[in-house]
């Protein structure tokens, strides 16, 4: 899968979102149904933004805090 080694950054509004679980997204972070065209067995993580502001949405797949960013990439081997 294309996960890559870094969170993408997103100046954020608040509402609902949904945000690339499964790294096949051509419009990262967001979700644009390539889960499902792919058959990843994946689904996008749905949250609810309540604070505009610059968020780190987790591209490595690895997060524990999904969809944010937790650093995770950095352990990776
Ligand atoms: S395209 Fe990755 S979760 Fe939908």
């Amino acid at each position: 899968m294309p996960y890559e080694d870094s969170p993408n950054y997103v100046d954020e509004t608040p509402g609902t979102k949904f945000y690339c679980s499964c790294g096949e997204s051509k419009n990262k972070p967001y979700c644009d149904g390539s889960h499902d065209r792919l058959k990843t067995g994946k689904s996008p993580t749905q949250c609810v933004i309540e604070t505009a502001k610059r968020y780190g949405i987790c591209d490595c797949g690895t997060t524990k805090n999904p969809p944010f960013c937790d650093g995770s990439h950095t352990k990776k081997a």
